[in-house]
């Protein structure tokens, strides 16, 4: 079954154009209903609009405030037929209504493992605290800022001499595995949320793991006998 998706963007779209790859390879069982930015003529706008998808600008300052905004995109979305949205680089922060507009079907990408390091500008703050695993992670959108349970995450190893933008452009290639493969396992009806915890509901038909590891990352590497 395929998922009718809203991805909601302020800037570049890269994570938007990441999905529309995965769908245009027939990866990834969802369709991009609508994009909307709250800012115009950014470049997500350009992508959506190069493969045929239809996009709007909502732009936020044009309601007297966040729940008028809040409602103005409900409107969009179901408008648009949408049945769970993507939040894409969307630099507001969504509201009670959309959230009960669209019940556990609101998802966001951080860049950040969360719960470190939310709020604006994740890679600086990883970056300036000397991490030594950095990377990114797709959850459910709560009440509160980058905060809802996690579906998945990704680490990747910063190393030294590492600054923002080398360190936040291995995190952005990531957040480009991990996002697709969070909205086909919400379009594959396989996301169960427990508490804080999600549950991955095993597939129909299972793949082996070809590494034969368990799913960790440890960086430095152990030294002998640890
Ligand atoms: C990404 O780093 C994402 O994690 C954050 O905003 C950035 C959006 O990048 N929420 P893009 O617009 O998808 O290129």
């Amino acid at each position: 079954m395929t998922l009718s998706v809203g991805v909601l963007v302020s800037g570049g779209g890269s994570n938007l154009q990441a999905l529309i790859d995965r769908i245009e390879s027939g990866i990834l069982d969802a369709r991009i209903s609508t994009v909307i930015s709250n800012v115009p003529g950014v470049k997500g706008l350009e992508r959506a609009a190069k493969h045929g998808i239809p996009s709007q600008v909502l732009p936020h300052h044009d309601y007297p405030n966040r729940r008028a905004y809040d409602q103005a995109l409900v409107r969009s979305l179901e408008q648009a037929d949408v049945e769970a949205v993507i939040l894409a680089g969307f630099m507001r922060v969504v509201g009670p209504d959309l959230l009960a507009a669209f019940p556990r079907r609101v998802l966001n990408i951080h860049p950040a493992l969360l719960p470190a390091f939310p709020g604006l500008h994740a890679q600086k703050q990883a970056a300036a605290h000397g991490v030594r695993l950095a990377g990114c992670t797709v959850h459910f959108v709560d009440e509160q800022v980058d905060h809802g349970p996690i579906i998945i995450q990704a680490a990747v190893p910063a190393q030294s001499g590492d600054d923002v933008d080398s360190l936040g452009a291995r995190i952005l290639a990531l957040e480009h595995r991990i996002y697709p493969q969070a909205v086909q396992w919400l379009a594959q009806g396989r996301l169960k949320i427990q508490g804080r915890q999600v549950v991955l509901l095993p597939a129909r038909v299972l793949r082996a793991d070809p590494s034969g590891l368990p799913p960790c990352l440890i960086h430095p590497m152990l030294e002998y006998g640890f």
